[in-house]
């Protein structure tokens, strides 16, 4: 008879046969999968056959995931990945070799800017912005070697809306292709892939998780696309952990209805605070004031403008700054998309790095705050946040 410590591995090695489908997607923390020879092992790691071989490559949790994904976003497939910007990462990399050039927003997520400034600068991979809300700019901006045009949805910090459906057809007209980051929106609000874009991409942190509780990402997009990202994914590591993967299907189930409060949330937030005392503008995309109000209600669905709201503060910087130390029910954290109120300064947290003079090119202002509507009751929030906002 083997051994303690043998039988004890073996015995607690024992995968249960569960007649009953559980009602939730377990999740396989396992790095590893038996295989029973060489070929076996051969064709999974090459994706040829069924199955999994390692989590780096794959994972039922995170195949669920991706699936779940690909069908809400209506993709071919998907790929999850360890946070939004492994995923971005993997979108531009999948796309763009040395000497390519990647134009994106000049309004964009300052990870964005990271992943350029830091990576794709020393891969040989050049970028270079525009003001995507102008699409003639966009046309003039496109040169020879552009290759990928990043949009998003709504943008991250000023709200700035994609019209994808016509920056889609002009890249396609000039061999361009296009990847939308749609974490602001969710698959809830708005599904790039059907008005023409070629890969959306997602922070799973945000919405789609929805309780501030993972970091993940995913992309989504044809066969072929997800296949070529999925490559840069296992090669250079950037896959989900299952416990996030199972934490952003958990999420998934409940995202329509935490869309709909996070954007009623944020109406009423913004409606109020517009014009109140200290404030100079609040950019909204469901605000009749937003400058692409139209455009929002014909890319976001019913109606609905999700729960991301940038106030302009009328002293400045440090009247941002300190409206984050005067909030009580929000909290001052950076990140976005969770059942809590959050509200951050982007010039001295996810824009740091940018200067002055692109912080106004950008449409940010020095005194600009950022706001993610959560879950509350719209009446603590605005009383929270106009009192925070009042001048000293
Ligand atoms: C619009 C947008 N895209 C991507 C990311 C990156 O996501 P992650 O932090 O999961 O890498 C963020 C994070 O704030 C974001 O706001």
């Amino acid at each position: 008879m083997p051994g303690f410590s043998t039988r004890a591995i073996k015995a607690a090695s024992r995968v249960p046969r569960v007649p009953q489908p559980p009602v939730n997607v377990p999740i396989y923390q396992t790095s590893t999968f038996e295989v029973a020879d060489a070929a076996e092992l051969a064709g999974l790691l090459e994706f040829e056959r069924e199955g999994h071989s390692y989590s780096r490559h794959s994972n039922p949790t995170h195949a669920a995931l991706e699936d779940a994904l690909a069908e809400l976003e209506g993709a071919d497939a998907g790929v999850a990945t360890a946070s939004g910007m492994a995923a971005a990462h993997a979108a531009v990399l999948s796309i763009l070799s040395s000497g390519d050039e990647l134009l994106m927003p000049t309004a964009v997520y300052g990870g964005m800017l990271g992943l350029a400034r830091r990576v794709l600068d020393r891969s040989g991979i050049a970028t270079s912005a525009v003001d995507t809300t102008d699409i003639e700019a966009v046309a003039a901006a496109i040169g020879p070697r552009t290759r990928l045009l990043w949009l998003e949805t709504i943008s991250n910090p000023t709200t700035a809306v994609a019209d994808v459906e016509a920056l889609a057809e002009l890249a396609h007209a000039r061999d361009v292709l296009v990847a939308v980051d749609n974490t602001f929106a969710s698959p809830a609000l708005c599904t790039p892939l059907a008005l023409g874009a070629d890969l959306v991409v997602h922070s799973t942190t945000k919405y789609i998780g929805g309780h501030s509780d993972l970091i993940g990402g995913a992309l989504l997009g044809s066969a072929d696309r997800v296949a070529a990202a999925r490559a840069v994914v296992v090669n250079a590591g950037g896959n989900a952990s299952p416990f996030d993967a199972f934490l952003a299907l958990r999420g998934l189930k409940t995202l329509a209805m935490r869309m709909e409060r996070h954007s009623s949330n944020a109406l009423a937030v913004a409606q109020a605070l517009e014009g109140a005392d200290g404030i100079a503008a609040v950019r909204y995309p469901g605000l009749v004031s937003h400058r692409q109000h139209d455009l929002a209600q014909r890319v976001l669905r019913d109606g609905m403008a999700g729960g991301m709201l940038a106030i302009e503060l009328a002293g400045g910087r440090e009247h941002g700054e300190r409206f984050l130390e005067r909030v009580r029910v929000a909290v001052h954290a950076t990140s976005l998309g969770g059942v809590e109120t959050l509200v951050s300064h982007p010039a001295s947290s996810s824009h740091r790095q940018l200067r002055a003079a692109d912080l106004a090119s950008a449409g940010m202002s020095p005194g600009m705050v950022r706001v993610s509507i959560g879950l509350e009751e719209s009446a603590d929030l605005i009383e929270d946040l106009a009192a925070a906002a009042r001048p000293a």
